[in-house]
């Protein structure tokens, strides 16, 4: 593996893949169009055109003996063409930390990237899309960290697994979408400090009343931000007319309202999970309160007829990636293409992160 210096975005179209003989793209494209399993947007056709970068990561994956993690938000050419292991940012975390290769390219958004180089710092860790963010992560800093410490000292500090490496060694213990209540019971004393998804932690506030105070901070995701009580009341209400009764799907990165309507919460693989499982339980009237991805995963593995209702919002940080962008990395990885991060950083962010696998199991 070489590194070239320049590093500029990669527009669709602008790399060149191997060539492959009519037959080995005829195959590989039959094969994408079975797995993708969503005939009226990837047809063959479609498949034909990205069989062979499809192909070509493939072999390089093999080759360079490297893991491939994408986050369930990525499109499905990836999340089902190349990649080793999808789920949600918890199990990709411990996907990362245990898997033997020792490297690792993550299609997501960096913070998740950044945190496979925190639990496995000996890899090499791949990102493709340096630019890809989130308005999470990018909504507090370190120094905002250390004035919450300043300002309430000795109260334990829990932050999203949202947050750049620099913000988690600066906390007591880091939580995801799957375990932040869990873990947030369990911290000593009866007040924490939440970084920084107000709106999660407005949930974990009405959960944890009379048990525990909860400070909160003020960021969001700008794509769960979008759902609203109201407009899920408005679709129960008119699909109720019909005979149809809604099945509430949500992320607890909306806000409350949201989360009150909703028959199950949950992370990205739970709400994936949940919706098979009423599928296979005659419940197929389903409203997803996400991200698109968990939708497309949802319609790709469903062996039941699914009516999944409503709309969904798309992270324009998650679909940055492009397969161009992984088979890039893979043959050159520019600069700030391999996760770099400072050794004090990582041994103060493993605390964290540690204690995180420690309360969560
Ligand atoms: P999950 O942990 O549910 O995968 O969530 C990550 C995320 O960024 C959701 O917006
Ligand atoms: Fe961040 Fe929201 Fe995008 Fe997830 S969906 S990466 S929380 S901006």
């Amino acid at each position: 593996m070489t590194m070239q210096m320049t590093s500029a975005p990669l527009l669709r179209g602008s790399l060149s893949p191997k060539s492959y003989s009519e037959e080995e793209i005829e195959k590989e494209a039959i094969r994408l169009q079975k797995v993708i399993n969503q005939g009226t947007l990837w047809d063959i056709e479609t498949c034909k055109t990205i069989a062979p970068l499809t192909l070509e990561i493939n072999e390089l994956k093999e080759k360079n003996d490297v893991f491939l993690i994408a986050h369930s938000y990525q499109t499905p050419d990836i999340v089902y063409g190349v990649a080793d292991s999808v789920s949600d940012s918890y199990s990709l975390s411990k996907a990362a930390r245990d898997a033997p290769q020792q490297t690792i390219l993550f299609s997501s958004v960096r913070f998740m990237a950044e945190t496979a180089k925190i639990v496995s710092p000996h890899k090499v860790v791949l990102h493709p899309s340096p630019e890809a963010g989130c308005t999470l992560s990018d909504s507090i800093t370190a120094q905002d960290v250390r004035d919450l410490k300043a300002k309430y000292p000795g109260i334990p500090i829990a932050c999203y697994i949202n947050t750049t490496a620099e913000v988690k060694a600066e906390v007591d213990v880091c939580v995801t979408s799957s375990n932040y209540l869990k873990i947030c019971e369990k911290l000593p004393g009866d007040k924490l400090i939440f970084v920084p998804d107000k709106l999660m932690g407005k949930h974990l506030t009405e959960h944890l009343e009379g048990k525990k105070e909860v400070i909160n901070y003020d960021g969001e995701c700008y794509v769960h931000a979008t759902f609203t009580g109201n407009k899920i009341r408005s679709w129960k209400e008119r699909t109720a007319k019909d005979g149809i009764q809604l099945q509430v799907l949500s992320h607890p990165e909306c806000d409350s309202d949201v989360i009150a309507e909703s028959d199950i919460v949950g992370s990205s693989e739970v709400l994936r999970e949940e919706a098979l499982r009423l599928g296979t339980e005659g419940k197929p009237d389903i409203m997803l309160i996400t991200e698109c991805g968990t939708a497309d995963r949802i319609r790709a593995e469903s062996e039941n007829e699914l009516n999944l209702i409503g709309t969904c919002v798309m992270c324009r940080y998650m679909k940055m990636t492009q397969l161009e962008d992984i088979l890039q990395a893979l043959r050159e990885p520019h600069p700030d293409q391999i996760i770099e991060l400072d050794e004090g950083i990582i041994k103060l962010a493993q605390n964290s992160l540690e204690e995180m696998f420690r309360l969560a199991e």
